[in-house]
């Protein structure tokens, strides 16, 4: 069928809505996403892996909307949560605590506690004193709590150095040639029961070679435990699997399963994965409206209403993003006669923008879609420059809903005082 987003006589449309309605209905800047996007990757990951007992966590950080939470609760999703936030988002959207990760390197004290009373399924743990530290509160509690080591597998993810998380220089997880000491350390703890092994090693990964290599790497520990006499249930390969925003040729999903499968098939343990991005980037698109055309001597600025605040990913990680038009100009994708342009936002800095050097034609009150904005685009918003944060809307065929309203700006300050001590 026609992908989620498309374009039917040059009208651009989100299933069945057209998003020139949706940006009339709902007001720019406004996020939409497809819900049939959303269930389709799920689905390709269900059906890719299907010959192994598997669960898909989806990584809640990528989108937190409680509309996609449900929707992904309700299609069977487990979730990797890394706050107490996050699970509480979950647990009200309808998620299942036991299906729950909880990773993070900073777990705090009431995050465990909140966790294991709400019955988590397994915490990814990333280093000696938070394996103490749970093992501490699960006394508290008589409860045992069920724990994974994060293993880091020292494996390079070919990815922007900010969101690369396997090397041995990263914060993240237990260096994997001290893993096997600490997993016969937490197997002396009262009340720890280890049920797993995890590993994570970045995100927007477009090849499988680093998967294959961080398998490998975990499969040697797997059996160098079984020796040790620590047997595990599961295997979790975390997220990663990068999309395509402008010209990337991400790995298939069915791709990253035949890479994957032989290898796991022959362990015997139940796989876990996080996706995260893979699931929601191509589910949804940031509406906006150009407010003010700036042609000048070296560059064409089109300054748009939304900005870095609602979608930080340009300015943070030199992001490309495609921008597309709302309505396809009259000589279609023909780019004559079109004007390279900047598309920014209207925050006090140089780096508010959402693309650079974009060949478009374009005219004040024109609406654009940024694609791939489904996945860290609302979860990394903010409040800069006292800018209230974009609604969210969700399609399903010809329907629509907000998921999320608009901000108003005197909820930006409610909850502010004046100074008043003197
Ligand atoms: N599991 C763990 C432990 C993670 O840290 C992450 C992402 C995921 C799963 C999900 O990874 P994904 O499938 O989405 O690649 N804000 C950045 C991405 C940060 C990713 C952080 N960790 C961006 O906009 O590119």
């Amino acid at each position: 069928h026609l992908p989620a987003l498309h374009y039917r006589d040059d009208a651009l449309y989100m299933e069945q809505v057209s998003v020139a309605a949706l940006a009339k209905h709902y007001g720019t800047p406004c996020y939409v996403y497809s819900k049939q996007a959303i269930l389709d990757v799920y689905q390709a990951y269900t059906d890719s892996f299907s010959s192994l007992k598997h669960q898909v966590c989806y990584a809640v950080k990528a989108n937190s909307n409680l509309a996609v939470l449900g929707i992904l609760a309700q299609a069977g999703a487990g979730f990797d949560i890394v706050s107490r936030g996050e699970l509480m988002r979950v647990l009200a959207a309808g998620g299942e605590a036991a299906r729950v990760v909880f990773s993070g390197v900073g777990k705090t004290r009431g995050d465990i506690k909140y966790a294991l009373t709400q019955g988590i399924g397994c915490f990814n743990v990333e280093s000696i004193s938070e394996l103490t530290l749970i093992n501490d509160v699960a006394k508290s509690l008589d409860k045992p709590a069920p724990i994974s080591l994060r293993v880091n597998p020292d494996v390079d993810a070919n990815t922007h150095p900010y969101i690369s998380t396997g090397l041995k220089d990263n914060k993240f997880g237990i260096a994997h040639e001290d893993a096997a000491t600490v997993y016969q350390q937490a197997a002396e703890l009262s009340h720890i029961d280890i049920v797993g092994i995890d590993c994570h090693i970045g995100s927007q990964l477009t090849e499988v070679e680093p998967f294959v290599a961080a398998l490998d790497k975990i499969i040697e520990l797997v059996h160098s435990l079984r020796d040790k006499g620590i047997e595990l249930r599961h295997i979790d390969l975390g997220g990663g699997l990068g999309v395509r925003y402008i010209d990337e040729t991400p790995v298939s999903i069915d791709e990253f399963a035949e890479a994957l499968l032989p290898k796991l098939s022959a362990l015997g343990l139940t796989v876990f994965f996080e996706p995260g991005r893979s699931i929601v980037a191509n589910a949804g698109i940031l509406l906006t409206t150009v407010d003010v055309l700036k042609p000048t001597e070296h560059k064409n600025f089109a300054i748009v209403d939304a900005a870095m605040n609602d979608l930080i990913r340009p300015a943070l990680y030199q992001a490309e993003m495609a921008v597309i038009p709302e309505m396809l100009p009259q000589n279609g994708l023909d780019t004559d006669g079109t004007q390279p342009w900047d598309i920014v936002g209207a925050i006090c800095e140089t780096g508010d923008f959402l693309a650079k050097d974009r060949l478009l034609s374009l005219a004040t009150g024109d609406v654009l879609a940024i694609t791939g904005a489904g996945a860290y685009g609302f979860t990394m918003s903010s409040n800069y420059n006292s800018r209230p944060r974009a609604s969210e809307v969700m399609v399903a065929d010809d329907r629509h809903q907000l998921i999320r309203k608009r901000e108003t700006i005197e909820a930006l300050y409610a909850d502010e005082t004046l100074w008043q001590a003197e």
